[in-house]
């Protein structure tokens, strides 16, 4: 019996009708926006790849020097038997806490890639002999339905994708987690944390243009999946902090009055000279506001644990 799962909950063109419903959306309201969802394609995941090693792009690094020097406590405060991680990937990082996991029983890696599941599970697999691993390829903004292992339960959601998600898509979100798990099972969260301004911009608009690459990308996954004819050079990247909000948004400005033509939606998009498509919000926390967003959807925070620079947090956060 192969200790590998795959279960798909997607439906077959379930990504094509979500990115025609929010590519209309996103271009016929005003101020233009497209959900960053959809940067991570080929072209953007390897973009991405090669943003966590940048030098201004701290995130990853930071985090994982939490998981690295923390694992063990993790490991001990959750006791988890199963652990759940959404948005999971390559599973890279995870690699540290499933080792430090003595207990685990199941591993449930949440993907939409089933690509980036199936590879992932096997080097798993390979690595941890006896560890079921029962892949989801799944939308972790969809409710999901996970299969039935032994508790106690360890959500994962790491990297500071939560950030990503406008702050009423964070509730929704924080709820359906909570709804994932019974009392006494646990949230590992990922954040990045409120810094100085000037490095938190330098991490999204860095100086071997990579991000500018990585944000133009979404044009490029409009034009191919929907036959659009976006000209990525019209277009200018720009990151900017909003200091309201407390979130980096990138944009995407255009160079000259243009009109787009995206006939899978029978829809021309015109811009004006300088107008800004918003193609991302990337949230930026502090301690207190992830307390209360965790305890409005019923988790409690429990530990908090950063980087010697504190430049991101890892939160451990316990169902009520
Ligand atoms: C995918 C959330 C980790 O918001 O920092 C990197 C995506 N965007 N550079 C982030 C991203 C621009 C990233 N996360």
């Amino acid at each position: 019996m192969s200790p590998f799962h795959l279960t798909r909950t997607l439906p077959e063109d379930a990504a094509g009708a979500a990115l025609r419903a929010d590519v209309h959306a996103g271009l016929t309201g005003s101020p233009k926006t497209l959900p960053p969802k959809w940067f991570y394609d080929a072209r953007g995941s390897e973009l991405f790849e090669e943003i966590t090693a940048l030098p201004e792009y701290y995130p990853t690094r930071a985090e994982r020097e939490i998981l690295l020097a923390r694992a063990d406590e993790i490991a001990a405060a959750s006791g988890a038997r199963t652990l759940v991680e959404l948005g999971s990937g390559s599973s890279a990082k995870t690699r540290h806490l499933i080792a430090a996991l003595t207990g685990l029983h199941t591993y449930v890696p949440v993907d939409v890639s089933e690509s980036a599941l199936t590879g992932a599970g096997r080097a798993l697999a390979a690595e941890r002999p006896g560890l079921d691993v029962h892949a989801l390829v799944a939308d972790f903004t969809a409710r999901l339905t996970l299969p039935d292992t032994p508790g106690p339960r360890l959500v994962a959601f790491l990297g500071g994708t939560v950030g990503n998600l406008l702050p009423a898509e964070r509730a929704a979100f924080l709820a359906s987690v909570r709804a994932l798990l019974a009392p006494g099972d646990a949230l590992l969260l990922g954040t990045d944390l409120v810094k100085d301004e000037r490095v938190l911009v330098r991490a999204y608009d860095d100086a071997a243009g990579v991000t500018a690459a990585f944000n133009k990308n979404v044009l490029s996954v409009v034009n191919r999946e929907l036959g659009a004819d976006f000209d990525p050079d019209a277009f200018d990247h720009v990151a900017l902090w909003n200091s309201g909000h407390e979130w980096i948004e990138m944009r995407l400005r255009a160079r000259t009055a243009q009109s787009v033509k995206i006939p899978a939606l029978e829809l021309v998009v015109d811009f004006a000279e300088g107008e800004e498509l918003r193609t991302e919000v990337s949230a930026k926390f502090r301690q207190e506001g992830v307390r209360a967003e965790l305890a409005a959807a019923g988790l409690e925070l429990a530990r908090w644990w950063t980087d010697a620079e504190a430049r991101f947090a890892l939160s451990l956060s316990v169902a009520r």
